[in-house]
């Protein structure tokens, strides 16, 4: 699929069919992943796969209790392990980097025809809990995963173009 297409094609799935993922697809979405850019070439992410239902069951309550995450057959904690790296920008590597791997994740996804959703709204401190992650490692995200058994929006609510978009100057 063109990645315009693809691109387009992702929505939040909030809803998910009660089929599991088979691992070499599962595999084509890490490889996705692990094809990321990152700052200094790092690659600071790791990924945590949940398939358990008990488990996804515990993050669910963790995340705010959004049930979709206990429905998705997959759930993904997307971590760094060196969440305090600064460029020389300002901004903390561990956020960007994984966003940019999630992202690709979230796009190989559509190709195989499942959907995903980010989850932000999550209790770190349990999450961590529940997965046995260890100190100075942080949870970047949680990523939902599975074949959708919603519909995608009629359209996407999104800012025009030249609202977003400047030209050599602010
Ligand atoms: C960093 C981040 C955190 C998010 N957290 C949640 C969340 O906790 N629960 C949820 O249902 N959606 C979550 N979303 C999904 C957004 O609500 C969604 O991407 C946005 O409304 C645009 O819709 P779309 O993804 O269907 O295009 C999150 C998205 C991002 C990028």
């Amino acid at each position: 699929m063109a990645i315009l297409k693809v691109i387009k094609n992702r929505y939040s799935v909030r809803a998910y069919q009660d089929r599991p993922v088979a691992p070499e697809v599962l595999q084509t979405v890490f490889e996705a992943a692990r094809q990321a850019p990152s700052a200094r070439n790092m690659q600071d992410w790791r990924f945590v796969v949940v398939q358990d239902g008990a488990v996804r069951k515990r993050l669910m309550a963790a995340a705010n209790h959004q049930a979709f995450v206990a429905q998705a057959p997959v759930v993904i904690a997307c971590c760094a392990t060196q969440p305090d790296y600064v460029m020389r920008c300002g901004q903390r590597t561990a956020q960007i980097d994984v966003a940019i791997a999630i992202d690709h994740m979230t796009l190989q996804a559509v190709e195989e025809g499942l959907g995903t959703c980010w989850i932000g709204s999550f209790y770190e401190d349990q999450v961590k809990e529940i997965l046995g992650i260890p100190d100075g490692v942080t949870v970047i995200e949680l990523l939902t995963l599975g074949y959708p058994a919603d519909r995608p929006p009629a359209s996407k609510n999104r800012q025009p173009l030249d609202e977003i978009v400047a030209y050599e100057k602010w």
